[in-house]
C-alpha cells in the first residue's frame, strides 16, 4: 500500500526555555514522531455527482469537500491503514516496535467488535510487547485517546505510548445517501508520546460528552440492543445516520467554546497559538472556531478539502501534513467535536523542529 510521503524529522529534546514558566520537573508527555496513511483511491465530488443527487457547488459550499479517500480492497480494514502510520511513525524515530509500551487506537470502525484494532495493529506492526486498547468516542476519539495515552506517559510507567486515530468510514456509509456519502473519509494518523522534562508535549485537555446526543448521530443496528439480522440490514440500519443540522448547531458552539476556554484557563492570547489543529467536519464550523478563538485563517491546519471528514484520523493527519512546519515550542490548540456527543481541547507545546 502506498500514501503520502514526508520527510524524516530531526528529532532534538533539547529544550530552549523562552517560552511561559512551567514546572520543568514536571513528566510531560511529548509527541515526538507522526505518521500518517491514506488510501489511494480518490473519490471526487463529479464522481458522487453521478452516485447521488448532489452537486460540486452544494458539496463545497456546504461542507468545504471536493474529495475524499477511499479504502478499496477485499479484506482490508482500519487496522490495515493503522498500521501503516504506526510503520512510518516508527521509522521516522528510528525505533523498533518492540519498544512500543502501549498502543491505542481511536476508532468508530474497527476491525470487528472485538477483538480490539489496537490488538490487531500491535500484531501486524510487530509491537509484541505493547498491551493496548480501543477508544470510542467518535470524532473526538483521537483527542480522547490522546489524553489517555499522555497519562500512562506521565505516571512513568511508560515510555513509548503510540496513539492511532484511524477510521474506514466508508465500512458505514450508505452512498445512495447523499446526506452522508459526500462527508465522510478513510485514513489514519499515528502519533508517539515519549516522556518530557523540558515543559513541551501535551500540557493541558478538556474533555467533555453529553450521551443525550446519541439520538442525531448514531449507527441503528450491530450492537447489543439490536443485533444484526436480515431485518436491519433491509433496512439500512448498519450505517451512518445523522440529523445533520442539530449537530451542527451542537458542533458550532461546543468546539468554539472549548477551544475559547483552554485558552483562557491557560493564559493564551490569539498571538500565542501558533496552530489551531480542529477536527474537520465541516469548513464552517471549523471558521467559526478560529473566528471565536480570534486565530487568522493562516493558523488553521485543514485536510477537509482533499481527505473530508476521517473521523478519528482528522487530527493526527494534520499534524502528519503540517509537521515539517511545527517548530519546537509552537503552542497548538487542537479541537473536536464528535457523535456521543463528545468534543473537547488539547494544549500541545510543539516538542521538536522537524528541519
Ligand atoms: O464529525 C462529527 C460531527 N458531525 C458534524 O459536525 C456535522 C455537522 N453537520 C453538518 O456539517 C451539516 O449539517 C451538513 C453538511 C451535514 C448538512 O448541511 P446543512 O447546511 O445543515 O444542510 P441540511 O441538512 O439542512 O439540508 C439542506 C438541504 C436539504 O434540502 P431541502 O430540505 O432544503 O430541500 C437537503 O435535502 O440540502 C439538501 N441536501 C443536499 N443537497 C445536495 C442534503 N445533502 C445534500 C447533498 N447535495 N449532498
Amino acid at each position: 500500500m502506498q500514501g503520502l510521503t514526508i520527510a524524516k524529522p530531526n528529532i532534538s529534546l533539547t529544550f530552549v526555555a523562552h517560552f511561559r514558566e512551567r514546572d520543568m520537573s514536571k513528566i510531560t508527555a511529548a509527541i515526538t514522531a507522526v505518521g500518517g496513511y491514506v488510501p489511494e483511491y480518490v473519490l471526487t465530488n463529479a464522481e458522487l455527482e453521478k452516485m447521488v443527487d448532489t452537486t460540486d457547488e452544494w458539496i463545497m459550499t456546504r461542507t468545504g469537500i471536493k474529495e475524499r479517500r477511499i479504502l478499496k480492497g477485499e479484506g482490508l480494514g482500519t487496522s490495515d491503514m493503522g498500521t501503516e502510520a504506526v510503520k512510518q511513525l516508527c521509522k521516522k524515530r528510528g525505533i523498533d516496535p518492540l519498544e512500543i509500551d502501549m498502543l491505542i487506537c481511536a476508532t468508530t470502525t474497527p476491525d470487528f467488535q472485538f477483538p480490539a484494532t489496537a490488538n490487531i495493529i500491535s500484531d501486524k506492526v510487530g509491537a509484541k510487547n505493547a498491551f493496548g486498547y480501543d477508544i470510542s468516542a467518535a470524532c473526538s476519539g483521537f483527542l480522547y485517546a490522546l489524553v489517555t495515552g499522555s497519562k500512562f506517559v506521565e505516571s512513568g510507567q511508560y515510555k513509548k505510548v503510540v496513539v492511532v486515530g484511524a477510521d474506514k468510514m466508508s465500512s458505514i456509509v450508505d452512498y445512495t445517501d447523499r446526506a452522508t456519502c459526500v462527508i465522510f473519509g478513510d485514513g489514519a494518523g499515528a502519533v508517539l508520546l515519549e516522556p518530557s522534562s523540558e515543559g513541551v508535549g501535551i500540557l493541558d485537555s478538556i474533555l467533555r460528552s453529553d450521551g443525550s446526543g446519541r439520538v442525531y448521530l448514531h449507527q441503528k443496528a450491530g450492537g447489543s440492543v439490536k443485533p444484526a439480522s436480515h431485518k436491519t440490514v433491509d433496512a439500512k440500519e448498519h450505517y451512518i445516520f445523522q440529523d445533520g443540522q442539530p449537530v451542527f448547531k451542537f458542533a458550532v458552539t461546543n468546539m468554539a467554546d472549548v477551544s475559547a476556554e483552554i485558552m483562557e484557563k491557560n493564559g493564551l492570547k490569539a498571538d500565542d497559538v501558533a496552530w489551531l489543529v480542529p477536527h474537520q467536519a465541516n469548513k464552517r464550523i471549523i471558521d467559526a472556531t478560529a473566528r471565536r478563538m480570534g486565530v487568522g485563517n493562516e493558523k488553521v491546519m485543514l485536510n477537509i478539502e482533499k481527505f473530508g471528514n476521517t473521523t478519528s484520523g482528522t487530527i493526527p493527519l494534520c499534524l502528519w501534513e503540517w509537521e515539517n512546519q511545527l517548530k519546537k515550542g509552537d503552542n497548538l490548540i487542537l479541537a473536536a467535536f464528535g457523535g456521543g456527543f463528545t468534543w473537547g481541547s488539547v494544549w500541545i507545546k510543539w516538542a521538536y523542529d522537524s528541519k
